[in-house]
């Protein structure tokens, strides 16, 4: 996921995209919203969409905006 990408490059990523927290609380199982990320459109664009479960975690995320995903559900 892109989570574990940021997290063996020691999370650094500018210029992809803007990340808001990069956390990773519950390792990815869904159950947190600390890997929140907010990309520019055009990355944002060229993902599958989120999955209902992804979604509702989304909504919990501080500061959800329209290009939003959750870090470690982005392959
Ligand atoms: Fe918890 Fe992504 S690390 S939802």
């Amino acid at each position: 996921s892109l989570l574990d990408v940021a997290w063996a490059n020691d999370i650094d990523v500018e210029g992809i995209f803007f990340l808001l927290f990069l956390i990773g609380a519950c390792e990815a199982t869904l159950a947190c919203s600390t890997c929140h990320l907010i990309l520019d459109p055009e990355s944002y664009s060229k993902l599958e969409e989120p999955t209902d479960e992804e979604n509702d975690m989304l909504d919990l995320a501080f500061g959800l905006t329209d290009t939003s995903r959750l870090g470690c559900q982005v392959l």
